[in-house]
């Protein structure tokens, strides 16, 4: 994928494995955080060899695996200090115990102390040990001093009970990664997102949709967390996982979704309307499944224009809507943004099959009233965050 513009590009990261049966997921952290633009070192303990060899953790990260603390006597300091991020991932109860009271004692605890910067911890553990206060105690000590501490997750455990304690999915800690990295230039926003399609009922089953996803509505709602800003994602039928840390509002009509937009819209400062609204409903809903005849004749009408409605109230938010366009229609994009009175449009060209509906890229142009951004194709986090960098430079 033609790419330039990787949320972790030039980022080095410095990824911790202790000894826990997560280990293994390790290869998938350094496989995602390599996709994402980052470099990584990997340092493992004793005890995480005996989950998961120092081979795969090289292969993946196609660097030297380090353990260590004598055979390379100014590692503690030098590793620390080339890296932007460490990342402890899993991270055991002893690991965590160490860190809390500045126990140095091998490789990693060493470089732990050494590091000055952002530190992600994703836990691992049976749930009796998470649960103990003791451990509890040494987990709080460290989030107060400012670590940023992703999952673990309630399930099955390694063990075969179930309890709090599976470590976060790979794909949580990338994104707590990516969030620990960011600077918090939306932190006094809050912003209502909204994504995927909507449905319109032509009776209790049938309806009129389109193929939104929701990924690039999902994308914005996760970079604007990042960001430090309140978000509400006010979403249509999605099979995307809700971002952890919003305020999730489930919607299936054009009408349900204006009017969740506007309960949220009080103390909102920005409104980026991402969703695939749609343009026409049913004009009338039959109450009951329509029988099958010969002919069925449908009227449409048109549905609430939710960005015209919101964008004539006087004290609005900032708003920014999509333009969708099949071919290099631009300038429709332009007249939109004056029509509907938004703040930025994002000019999206959805005829190719690497751009658009329901895929994990998107080629877009971010329209203003100051400024004009083309950006190549990218991935939708990218553009995502491409799009809230235009923004908190707008409202900075
Ligand atoms: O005019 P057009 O429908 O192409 O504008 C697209 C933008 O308007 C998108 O941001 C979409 O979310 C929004 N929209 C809306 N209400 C509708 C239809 C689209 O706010 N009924």
């Amino acid at each position: 994928m033609k790419n330039k513009r990787k949320v972790l590009k030039n980022k080095s990261v410095l990824l911790c494995v202790t000894g826990s049966v997560a280990a293994y997921k390790a290869i998938d952290v350094i496989r995602r955080l390599r996709d994402e633009g980052a470099s990584v070192t990997v340092i493992m303990t004793e005890a995480a060899k005996q989950f998961i060899t120092s081979l795969s953790l090289e292969i993946a990260s196609q660097n030297k695996v380090y353990s260590d603390l004598f055979s390379d006597p100014m590692a503690h300091i030098t590793l620390p200090a080339h890296a932007d991020i460490m990342v402890i991932a899993p991270a055991t109860a002893n690991t965590i115990g160490k860190f809390a009271m500045g126990i140095a004692d091998n490789l990693l605890s060493t470089c732990l102390l050494s590091f000055s910067g952002k530190i992600v911890i994703a836990p691992a553990m049976n749930w009796r040990m998470y649960e103990n206060p003791v451990f509890q105690k040494n987990l709080n000590d460290l989030l107060s001093r400012g670590i940023f501490q992703v999952g673990p997750e309630k399930g099955s455990l390694a063990c075969g009970e179930d309890g709090i304690g599976r470590m976060s999915d790979v794909s949580e800690i990338i994104e707590a990664i990516k969030s620990a990295l960011s600077q918090k230039t939306l932190a006094k926003e809050k912003v209502i997102v909204t994504a995927g399609p909507t449905r319109e009922y032509l009776d209790p089953v049938r309806f009129i949709s389109n193929r939104s996803s929701g990924k690039m509505g999902y994308a914005i709602a996760r970079a604007a967390l990042r960001k430090g800003a309140e978000v509400t994602l006010i979403s249509g039928h999605s099979l995307l996982s809700q971002p952890k840390g919003v305020k999730f509002i489930s919607v299936e009509t054009a009408s349900d979704m204006l009017n969740a937009v506007n309960q949220e819209l009080p103390s909102s400062t920005v409104l980026i309307m991402s969703a695939a609204v749609s343009d026409f409903m049913p004009a009338e809903k039959a109450k009951e499944k329509i029988e099958k005849s010969g002919e069925l004749m449908v009227k449409l009408q048109k549905t609430p224009d939710i960005i015209s409605e919101i964008s004539k109230n006087k004290n609005r938010p900032f708003i920014i809507g999509f333009a969708a366009e099949t071919g290099r229609k631009i300038d429709r994009a332009r007249k939109k943004l004056k029509e509907k009175n938004m703040d930025m449009i994002i000019f999206n060209d959805v005829a190719k099959a690497d751009s658009g509906f329901d895929v994990d890229t998107n080629r877009v142009v971010i329209i203003d009233k100051e400024k004009e951004i083309r950006l190549p194709l990218m991935s939708k986090d990218s553009v995502a965050d491409a799009i809230l960098e235009r923004l908190s430079e707008i409202k900075a």
